[in-house]
């Protein structure tokens, strides 16, 4: 697709579809002309806002998730991979259940301070926020639409809960830090700092998940990097960069043109909406040499999969050293992975994020 026509319209789905490297950098980089506003379903987090109001929210939390403050979390982030390794037994276990869930959404809840006993309905609610229709029909859609909205809401109102203790006695932890935040004296709303913890569960968890699974799938799939994963261990953060290229966690970003504009020869309308698909884009041949080949030794590696320009993920060095140090902690314990015989891998359902459901190794 993205030789015979990098841009095309889906006419089932009513929008455009963007395949290659350079016309999907060019949106991502344009927030201008392709804004990231969505409807009531997007509600007002930062992924679905628009300068200049972006920046302000942006400034506001980015401090907590800079690559120092995040390094502060390594010795936890070490401890809760072991626990979570020390409670599995090494011959059969359930990457996806077992570790590569419960991982990221512990660090989450503990970074944002919520209470250990609450972590099972987090799984839940962000399951939820990223599953796709059944099949294509309007009622299917209209009830995937109807779970998502009713799982923002409660996840509002457990939030909602939380602010109004902490707001009375704040804490050593993200959202007491959240409310206290002010940039030129101006504070976070309460609806912002929910709408901005809904986000970082809904954008943090399922896809921490799917990179530790889909670097584990390419070590099953490819045997003999799990060899030199062992002699080179310094090859590790390369080999995680790879498989964000390769297999993308979040392989499509959508935006709305907000004026007339031409791209790849086609013409956009105002209000047209638009699929970025970087999976596609980080197997563009003009960018990446034999790009159907993993390499962990890659150099430079431009990959698109967390984003590109002012909305490029927040959560990127906490997913890549939450990536790092599973993929430590797995290649230090266990000499070999294999998925049992006859074992295939169930994909999510789902339109743009991409992983497995189950993973039995
Ligand atoms: C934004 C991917 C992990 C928080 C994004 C975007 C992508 C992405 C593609 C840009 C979306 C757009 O342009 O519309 C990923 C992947 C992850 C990951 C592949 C894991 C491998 C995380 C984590 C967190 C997080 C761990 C936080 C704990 C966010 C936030 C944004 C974002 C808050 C919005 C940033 C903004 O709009 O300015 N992520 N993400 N993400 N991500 Fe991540």
């Amino acid at each position: 697709l993205r030789q015979q026509t990098p841009v095309r319209y889906d006419s089932v789905r009513n929008c455009w579809d963007v395949f290659s490297y350079g016309e999907v950098q060019r949106i991502l980089k344009d927030p201008k002309t392709f804004s990231s506003v969505r409807g009531a379903a997007g509600g007002q987090n930062l992924l679905f806002i628009d300068p200049p109001k972006h920046k302000q929210l942006r400034d506001l939390v980015n401090k907590a998730f800079t690559p120092k403050a995040i390094q502060g979390l390594v010795p936890r982030i070490e401890e809760i991979s072991a626990d979570l390794l020390d409670g599995v037994d090494g011959v059969d276990m359930n990457l996806v259940s077992d570790f590569a869930t419960p991982l990221p959404v512990i660090v989450i809840a503990e970074l944002l301070g919520t209470p250990a006993e609450d972590r099972a309905h987090f799984k839940h609610w962000s399951d939820i926020l990223v599953e796709s229709a059944e099949d294509e029909s309007a009622e299917a859609y209209e009830a995937i639409m109807r779970k998502r909205m009713e799982a923002m809401q409660e996840l509002a109102q457990y939030f909602g809960q939380l602010i109004k203790v902490r707001s009375r006695i704040p804490k050593d932890d993200l959202i007491s830090a959240l409310l206290a935040a002010k940039i030129d004296g101006v504070q976070l709303t309460e609806h912002e700092v929910i709408s901005f913890c809904v986000l970082l569960l809904a954008a943090g968890n399922e896809t921490t998940t799917n990179l530790i699974a889909n670097g584990m799938r390419v070590l099953c799939e490819q045997p003999e990097l799990q060899d030199e994963l062992n002699r080179s261990p310094e090859l590790i953060p390369g080999f995680i960069e790879e498989t964000l290229r390769y297999y993308p966690p979040i392989i499509a970003i959508g935006r709305t043109a907000t004026m007339d504009v031409e791209l790849g020869s086609q013409r956009f309308k105002t209000g047209d909406q638009i699929i970025a698909w970087v999976g596609a884009a980080n197997r563009d041949e003009s960018v990446f040499a034999a790009p159907d080949r993993f390499d962990p030794r890659r150099m430079p590696n431009p990959h698109m999969s967390f984003g590109f320009g002012i909305h490029f993920c927040l959560g990127a060095p906490l997913a890549r050293l939450e990536g790092k140090i599973a993929l430590q902690m797995l290649t230090n314990r266990f000499d070999q992975f294999q998925l049992p015989d006859g074992n295939d891998l169930v994909p999510i359902r789902s339109s743009f994020v991409f992983g497995v459901k189950e993973y039995p190794i």
